[in-house]
């Protein structure tokens, strides 16, 4: 987690040196953990190299200048002493350097978008021409060009024109016009990166951006042998790519139409610092009215290896909250894939490119990390060194990336029977008329010739919730509204957007009075009719004589005086009680309720303490009272309040006390006198 503290990806090598022709004098800047700067420096000195010279540190990060030729020896001393990769950052310049001992650029967390999911029809429609066999041809032609080094690797260039030449013919047998295929070209390597774009009908500007990684890396040669090694790459990430081209060539089959335009990207350079998804971010951060708005990214990096017994996994670091809970809930819909989270603890792949230029981007992955293919950046990134020596993993990837197309990009299928037919749906309950109290649930029943994706529930014509599940109910609490006259109302909607609405039914809410009044006989507050709520109101507030209690000390029958220190809302006073069922009925035995003390707490909040007790019968000469839980403690000075949750049990007439005092050790006794000490009871009917 050391990394964490730096910025993400400015130029960054794994592992890796620029060839030999390019190290000459050019000097650059590396960010490193300045825990590894002794030993790089002893190694260095030991070898008779020019020490790189520190430039800055702070905040356990430490900018060294040094000579390009320099690089090869700190990536492996970083691999050799710190065992992995992603050690270090390259930087181009001096500025860019310090930019990178910034905090680390946080996961982003803005909506550019509604993420809705109403394009079954699509999304299944795509499901259906997902083929793993064509995934897997995929994987085994771009594999077989065993070195797609992104540098002085002729077969990597090959690899990407026969990608390139492929995509092509996709949408050439497709007849599209609206379709571009081409290669993105680096100034400064040669491999280059190839993009599939498909203009977006409704808003083209809007750009949803589908990606993997071309380039592949053998890490166990030095670095002038990287360009021919074998790195065949078939998980990492032959894979990905495999797995986007699928999604590309069966949009192009179905003819898919999306409303945003789409570009599905494949980069170069990403083993070697994200270099080839660095670039294409920064020219369209530079260049949105030519290249697009991006409003979501997804990222495909290793998906053919089923590494553990979860299915998917989702990278919440240098990624965008709100799309991955989209991604998640998308997943969850029409996969039904198990999933969790995951961190990588810095920019593991390209999907932190962009997340770094402020575009939300998310990467679902093939395994918990540690259990991922442990073949890659060797020779033996095979596909039959992945799961079964076939595709079927990098299938379910697919499928996830045509439901996220179809339900980021939006848009149609031509010829899908078009849904014009609105849902039915009727009110279930409550009854025409019906009085109701509490929490009532408002429930219906709605059918569509596709399929219903929500039911609304309207109180007054304002929305009160959504249910998107047959049986179809809401639990509205009644208590939020004046007695009276309410109307209630249920909205059914399909995927197409057609809708029905029921009439609005009348109900009358009827909730009883909740607060209490003082009865001289069990001289404190009583509700005597049952209700679901019972509050004393003001009638607390202050403490005996110190303040403005009301017919103090309030307790059952007035035993357990109040203490008469100190001065009112600068010492202890409990102020009002407050007793309801959970579930908003009436009071009943055998229901949960919440009892609320609102206490006023000393300066020193922790020198007090709360006991909350109740008793089934108010009216017996000397109630027995029981604790609920244990002593509480005021979190804050002034007022506070705590709470507790009891079941009723059975007794007409019951009763809670709540006991605030001066003393920071527990109690279990209703009466511990303190001339700071205040207790109240609140008296309440219960049905039987
Ligand atoms: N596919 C890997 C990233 C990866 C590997 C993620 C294992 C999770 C588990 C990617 O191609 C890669 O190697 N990335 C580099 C990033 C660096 C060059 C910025 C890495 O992780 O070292
Ligand atoms: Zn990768």
């Amino acid at each position: 987690m050391r990394w964490k503290k730096l910025a993400p990806v400015v130029l960054s090598l794994c592992c890796v040196t620029a060839s030999a022709q390019e190290a000459r004098e050019r000097e650059v800047y590396i960010t490193l953990g300045s825990e590894a700067l002794d030993s790089l420096r002893t190694s260095f000195r030991a070898s008779g190299e020019t020490v790189p010279t520190l430039v800055r540190e702070a905040n356990g990060v430490s900018v060294l200048k040094l000579r390009e030729g320099q690089l090869g020896d700190v990536s492996r001393l970083m691999h050799d002493q710190y065992n992995r990769c992603a050690g270090f950052m390259t930087h181009e310049t001096q500025e860019a350097a310090l930019a990178a001992l910034e905090p680390a650029q946080p996961s982003l967390t803005q909506t550019l978008v509604s993420y809705t999911l109403d394009n079954a029809a699509v999304v299944n429609t795509l499901f259906s021409g997902l083929q793993e066999a064509s995934l897997r041809s995929t994987i085994t032609s771009l594999s077989s060009y065993t070195n797609r080094y992104y540098n002085g690797s002729t077969s990597a260039v090959q690899a990407s024109n026969w990608l390139r030449d492929t995509w092509a013919a996709y949408a050439a047998n497709a007849n599209r016009d609206d379709v571009t295929v081409a290669l993105y070209t680096h100034s400064s390597w040669s491999q280059p990166s190839v993009i599939a774009t498909i203009t977006g009908t409704v808003t083209p500007n809007e750009v949803v951006v589908i990606g993997g990684h071309l380039d592949s890396i053998n890490i166990n040669v030095g670095s002038s042998s990287r360009p021919t090694a074998t790195a065949p790459g078939a998980d990492d990430d032959a894979s990905g790519v495999a797995t986007l081209s699928e999604v590309f060539r069966v949009a192009m089959a179905k003819g898919y139409k999306p409303a945003r335009t789409v570009k599905f990207m494949a980069y170069a350079a990403e083993e070697v610092g994200l270099l080839g998804s660095q670039a294409i971010a920064q020219a369209h951060k530079a260049s949105p009215s030519t290249l697009g708005t991006v409003v979501g990214v997804l990222q495909l990096d290793m998906t053919n290896y089923r590494g553990s017994t979860v299915e998917v996994t989702l990278v919440t670091d240098n990624t965008n909250a709100a799309q991955n809970a989209f991604l998640g809930n998308l997943i969850d819909t029409y996969t039904g894939y198990t999933r969790s989270n995951i961190t990588c603890g810095y920019g593991c792949s390209d999907h932190a490119s962009w997340n770094a230029q402020g575009y939300p981007a998310s990467i679902p992955f093939e395994a918990l990390m540690n259990q991922d293919n442990p073949y890659i950046h060797t020779a033996n990134d095979t596909l039959a060194n992945s799961t079964g020596g076939n595709a079927t993993n990098a299938l379910k990837f697919a499928r996830i990336a045509a439901a996220y197309l179809a339900e980021l990009g939006k848009g149609t299928i031509p010829g899908l029977p078009t849904d014009t037919t609105d849902p039915t749906v009727s009110l279930s309950s409550p009854a025409s008329g019906a009085t109701v109290t509490g929490t009532v649930s408002i429930a219906a029943t709605a059918t569509d010739n596709v399929g219903v994706s929500k039911v609304e529930f309207l109180v007054d014509g304002a929305l009160k919730g959504t249910s998107f599940a047959s049986p179809y109910s809401f639990a509205w609490d009644s208590r939020t509204v004046a007695n009276g006259s309410h109307t209630v109302a249920a909205k059914a909607s399909d995927s197409a957007g057609n809708s029905a609405t029921t009439t609005a039914r009348t109900v009358t809410v009827s909730n009883v009075s909740t607060s209490g009044t003082y009865d001289s006989t069990l001289k404190t507050v009583r509700c005597s009719a049952v209700a679901a709520t019972c509050d004393s109101g003001t009638a607390f507030t202050g403490r005996g004589t110190r303040g403005p209690e009301l017919s103090y000390p309030n307790t059952l029958r007035g035993t357990c005086a109040d203490g008469s220190g100190g001065t009112f809302h600068s010492d202890e006073s409990m102020d009002a009680l407050k007793v309801s069922t959970v579930d908003g009925t009436p009071f009943a035995p055998g229901k949960q309720v919440k009892v609320e003390a609102t206490v006023w707490a000393y300066a020193n909040p922790a020198s007090d303490r709360l006991e909350l007790f109740y008793t089934a019968n108010a009216t017996a000469t000397t109630p027995v009272w029981t604790q609920i839980g244990t002593s509480l403690t005021p979190t804050a000075a002034g007022a506070v309040t705590l709470s507790a949750t009891y079941t009723l049990p059975s007794g007409t007439n019951q009763a809670v006390r709540a006991q605030f005092r001066y003393g920071s050790s527990s109690t279990t006794s209703p009466c511990v006198s303190n001339e700071y000490n205040d207790r109240d009871d609140l008296v309440f009917a219960v049905g039987q």
